[in-house]
């Protein structure tokens, strides 16, 4: 990764809710997006469609494997139940990479939290140690982060990873795309923020939203 270029960001497993919103993000924030699908053809019809909604250019389309071999960081948003499934395809092609697990493995049906270990934890089992993992933004909305991409979020994402220099590089992605983050651990405590997501589809059900959504306090920003 070049100091003066922004790094190639894949989102695997991108054509769904999550993805195209967290790629929405960083592509306005000039990021280089490869969408990543099973499916080649599905990947580049999502990544023509973002474009066209953002009047942006710098999104593109591949199947999972060759989006994570090209880019410099890689985000896993496969829907849950293809998480380990995903992960073990994508073993050789993530070695060296960042990659970023946004899941929360939660039933809207029915939410309650996981058991351990955290996905990321479970991720890092599989994927081996030459692979630096970080879970990161299990509790933000797809609904929010697609409403003015451009625009601050009113929400945090807590950041965990044993690798606290890559958690870094995680954190300064996420204010990029609008959002505040904070490292809140190793790999372990993501079992803690996939368990907040089992609050928050209990709170929008309740209250029947789609963008509840956590803040942290108590940190001075000035
Ligand atoms: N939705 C939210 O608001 C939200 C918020 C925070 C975190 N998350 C987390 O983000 C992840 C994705 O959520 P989502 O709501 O975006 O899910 P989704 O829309 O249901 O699915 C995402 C993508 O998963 C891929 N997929 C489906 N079956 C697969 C399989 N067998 N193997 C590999 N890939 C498969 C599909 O891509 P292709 O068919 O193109 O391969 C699909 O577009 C989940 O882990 C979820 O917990 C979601």
């Amino acid at each position: 990764m070049s100091e003066n270029k922004l790094p190639t960001i894949a989102i695997l497993g991108g054509t769904g809710k999550e993805g195209p919103g967290l790629a929405m993000r960083w592509a306005s924030a000039g990021y280089p997006i490869i969408i990543g699908s099973r499916q080649e053809e599905k990947a580049q019809a999502t990544a023509a469609e973002l474009r066209q909604k953002l009047k942006l250019e710098n999104i593109h389309g591949m199947e999972n494997s060759a989006a994570a071999r090209q880019a410099d960081l890689c985000v896993l948003t496969v829907v849950q139940a293809a998480h380990q499934s995903a992960l073990e395809g994508l073993k050789e092609a993530l070695q060296g990479k960042i990659l970023v697990d946004a899941t929360a493995r939660v039933d809207f049906r029915d939410p309650r939290p996981p058991a351990p270990p955290s996905a990321a934890r479970l991720a890092q089992n599989i994927l081996g140690e030459g692979v630096r993992m970080v879970a990161a933004f299990q509790n933000v909305p797809a609904h929010a982060l697609k409403k003015n991409p451009g625009q601050p979020m009113d929400a945090d994402v807590l950041v965990c990873a044993d690798d606290v220099e890559a958690a870094e590089q995680v954190i300064r992605l996420a204010e990029a795309g609008g959002m505040r983050a904070y490292y809140a651990g190793g790999l372990d405590n993501a079992l803690v923020v996939e368990g907040i997501t089992s609050l928050l589809i209990s709170i929008n059900q309740h209250y029947g939203v789609k963008t509840a959504s956590i803040r942290v306090t108590g940190i001075d920003h000035s």
